[in-house]
């Protein structure tokens, strides 16, 4: 079977410096909060372009800690896409503020053309997901934004090192918010997460929010938690950090075999918008009979995963305390219905690339 991950694959990429840095951060005798967090949010943070960073212990609760560092606070009202994950919400709903939500374009990303409606009296900014890996058109964003005077967020959870014209993704708005979940372009080997932003203010409370809320040993300024990133995961990724490159270029190679390869007339392929780079976290294609065409594969020895075929305003923790129902965002609900998840990794080889390439092409419906 071909699998949609196989992160042990990953991790015997580059076995041995992984294994020689865990040694190194156990043998250290420092394990939270120590040279390996910091090194990684300089190296993080300097390679992403001009910005500062706070490493976190996951994606979810680096939005809910950058979105309240940035005075996102109860009652707030903030734009997303409907399309959307729902750590993204749930980040939201944890500062006690609302998503609101808009429909995607053809790209999949937030279709800003949808801002202006969603906007009221609450509304304090705009959220992006770079949805699957792709940089999302940034300058209609941006003009909204500055319209109805909106801060912007950025959730790059999906888009390291994505750049639009150039700019990486996560530094456009106010704060970014990472997560380096195993599977992700750049993950760790448990959880772990980042905060980024250009206001070094931002990642300074974010800094002392993640550690009870002290900017000094025993001495408690705010009402935080606990939501340090380990020494263990910021090495490990100190690792992988160091071979990004590499690995976005692999990725590449894999999108841009299947785009030039792939010739089903029922299988629609992804589309990346001009100015925006894909860094392929997921490669998304779509076709009328979404279960029939995953079971075709499946029986083929190719695993398919749908992201998401319910989306997150139909969960049941939405659907009930806001009252959303099937049938509100219908450009939303007829993807879900359709996308299709294709095997997408960086250590697949070119015999694995041709099969799932064969396979689709010889897709009758
Ligand atoms: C778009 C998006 N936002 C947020 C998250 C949450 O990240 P984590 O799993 O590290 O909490 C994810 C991760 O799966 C994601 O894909």
């Amino acid at each position: 079977m071909i699998p949609i991950n196989d992160l042990g694959r990953g991790f015997r990429l580059y076995q041995k410096e992984y294994e020689d840095k865990a040694l190194e951060v156990l043998r250290s005798g420092w394990y939270v909060l120590g040279k390996e967090v910091s090194s990684f949010e300089e190296e993080f943070s300097k390679k992403l372009g001009d910005c500062t960073c706070a490493g976190v212990d996951n994606g979810l609760d680096a939005i809910t800690l950058g979105l309240m560092a940035s005075g996102i606070q109860e009652g707030d009202e903030i734009i997303v896409q409907a399309n959307g994950y729902i750590a993204t919400m749930l980040g939201i709903l944890q500062c006690g503020a609302k998503p609101v939500f808009v429909e995607p374009d053809e790209y999949y990303q937030l279709d800003a053309s949808k801002i202006g409606a969603a906007v009221t009296s609450r509304t304090k900014a705009v959220l992006v997901t770079h949805l699957y890996g792709q940089a999302t058109r940034m300058d209609p964003i941006l003009a909204e934004c500055k319209k109805y005077g909106l801060d912007l967020f950025e959730d790059c959870a999906q888009s390291h090192f994505a750049p639009y014209k150039g700019v990486n993704t996560g530094l456009f708005g106010k704060a970014a918010f990472f997560s380096f979940y195993p599977t992700k372009n750049l993950g760790c080997f448990g959880d772990g997460g980042a905060v980024v932003s250009t206001d070094p203010q931002i990642t300074e409370t974010v800094k002392v929010l993640r550690n009870y809320g002290s900017d000094r040993r025993y001495h408690n300024i705010k009402i935080g938690f606990n939501m340090r990133l380990d020494e263990l995961q910021a090495g490990l990724m100190r690792v992988r950090l160091s071979h990004i490159d590499e690995l976005l270029a692999n990725r590449r190679h894999i999108a841009n075999r299947y785009l030039e390869e792939m010739n089903n007339p029922l299988v629609t392929m992804p589309l990346t918008a001009d100015g925006c780079e894909h860094t392929w976290y997921q490669f998304i294609v779509r076709t009328q009979d979404q279960e029939g065409f995953r079971e075709y594969l499946k029986d083929k020895d190719i695993a398919t995963d749908i992201s998401w075929r319910v989306p997150p305003y139909l969960q049941p923790c939405m659907t009930e305390r806001f009252g959303f129902k099937e049938g509100d965002y219908p450009v939303t609900e007829d993807l879900c219905a359709h996308i299709v998840t294709l095997p997408m990794m960086e250590y697949m080889d070119d015999d694995e690339i041709t099969k799932v390439i064969d396979a689709v092409n010889s897709y009758k419906g």
